[in-house]
């Protein structure tokens, strides 16, 4: 099962928040998470060498301190937990990794479309594509609901974002597994923490696969260069630069990357997590589908609950206090909004999945900071599309296996969630 109550207390001396093996485990990682919010709530992480070890911020008024405050607590180093050299940082740093005018000028090339209206507009091919990914799914009865249903889903939208043509899809799937899976066996092409990740350490998440990700932008780039196309692509290429700030190659390939990642998996997770919740709470998929129109609500418990970025990364700018402790300018502080997401001091009883809750601050896509997720309307959309049209075309549903989660502490995800349905 999945957590249905408060996971038991963990003592202090067994936590480990750099240990990717405890992240396979779905209590464990709360129950962490709660022991330092109650006892450590900014707590010294040691990792193993060459890595320095990070501060852990784990409540959630900690947490929305450090997001709301760039200049104390700078995105212009990693924001997953791997070091690099400043000399190859600039090399491949995308917004996620820039502050201030820089960033600005950045994020407002890709501003535009992804802004309520603008992600709108695909209402109606998420709702065909929703139909058409479902309906093939349930009729096999049985079948793993990662695979056959929230694998596909978000990358479709991507692709269709990006203008790729839909037999991409495959490929871009299996790029995000090999970056983002880093340190999970099964889809790491070389694991983080071995030796020869050495050789990639100027590449995103030291993954060889962002070489792959590179070429492939680089051939849609100068394909649309020029041209009047309103895909991503094309919005990045041909925009006339804005603050003296252009948009170098390199630029270009690690935002592209960053769009194929950062919309691919998180939606994936937050969908799985939801199925897998609402499996488990089945008075509250009762709920949802006598009264279809508590859903749009339902999603932001739906994001709380997944979580499915366990944490981004800062480094202080400065000397700073920060719950109690001194922080050290050129400290890794790490923010572990999974953590906030279940702090008892902002959400009533936080272990209730409560698809009716009220007053849901959650921290998923970030709180206050300018790196406040882009695609946050869109993932709300595609959550919302989805299980309006999954939870009418449900009679029934049951889980079948054992639920395979991705060795990762930095994102949470289902890599299996075997399941039977009966088709209403
Ligand atoms: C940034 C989570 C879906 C694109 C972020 C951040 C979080 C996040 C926590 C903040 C990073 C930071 O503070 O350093 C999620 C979750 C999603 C999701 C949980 C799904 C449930 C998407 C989608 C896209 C997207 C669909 C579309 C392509 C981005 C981009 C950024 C970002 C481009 C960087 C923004 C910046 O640095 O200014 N996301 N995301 N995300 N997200 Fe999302």
């Amino acid at each position: 099962r999945d957590l249905a109550a408060a996971p038991a207390p963990l003592p202090l001396a067994d936590v480990d928040l750099a240990d990717n093996d405890r992240f396979t485990d779905g209590q464990l990682p709360w129950r962490m998470f709660d022991t330092l919010r109650r006892e450590d709530p900014v707590h010294w992480q040691p990792e193993p060498a060459p890595h320095h070890g990070f501060w852990a911020v784990t409540r959630h008024a900690d947490i929305v301190r450090v997001d709301r405050d760039p200049e104390t607590f700078t995105s212009t180093r990693f924001t997953n937990l791997e070091e690099v050299d400043d000399d190859q940082i600039a090399v491949r740093r995308s917004l996620l990794e820039t502050d201030g005018l820089r960033h600005q000028a950045l994020r407002r090339l890709l501003q535009r479309q992804f802004t309520p209206r603008a992600v709108a507009a695909y209402g109606d091919f998420l709702r065909g594509l929703t139909a058409r990914t479902l309906d093939a799914a349930l009729a096999k009865g049985s079948f793993d609901f990662v695979a056959e249903v929230a694998a596909d889903f978000p990358i479709n939208v991507l692709a269709r974002m990006l203008d790729v043509p839909e037999g991409d899809t495959r490929q871009l799937i299996d790029w995000g597994n090999r970056i983002i899976g880093n340190t999970d066996p099964d889809y790491a092409d070389v694991l983080l923490e071995s030796a020869e990740s050495e050789r990639y350490r100027n590449l995103p998440f030291r993954s060889p696969a962002a070489l792959e990700v590179f070429a492939y932008g680089r051939e849609l780039a100068a394909k649309r260069r020029g041209g009047s196309g309103v895909d991503l692509v094309s919005m990045l290429v041909n925009q006339t630069p804005r603050d003296g700030i252009a948009l170098s190659r390199e630029d270009f390939d690690n935002y592209f990357l960053l769009l194929v990642v950062a919309g691919n998996e998180t939606t994936r997770h937050a969908i799985s997590h939801t199925m897998l919740a609402l499996m488990n709470h089945p008075e509250e998929m009762a709920k949802l589908q006598a009264d279809p129109s508590l859903i749009p609500n339902a999603v932001e418990e739906f994001l709380r609950w997944a979580s499915p970025v366990y944490h981004f990364r800062r480094t202080a700018t400065r000397d700073v206090a920060l719950g109690g402790k001194r922080i050290k300018e050129g400290d890794k502080v790490v923010l572990w909004f999974a953590s906030g997401n279940r702090d008892e001091a902002v959400f009533e009883d936080p272990y209730r999945f409560d698809v009716t809750r009220r007053h849901n601050d959650h921290l998923t896509f970030g709180k206050g900071s300018p790196h406040f997720c882009l695609g946050s309307s869109l993932a709300r959309l595609e959550m919302r599309i989805m299980f309006e049209e999954l939870l009418p075309r449900l009679a029934g549903i049951r889980l079948t296996g054992p639920v395979r989660r991705v060795r990762s502490n930095f994102v949470n995800g289902i890599k299996e969630l075997p399941v039977e349905v009966v088709p209403a």
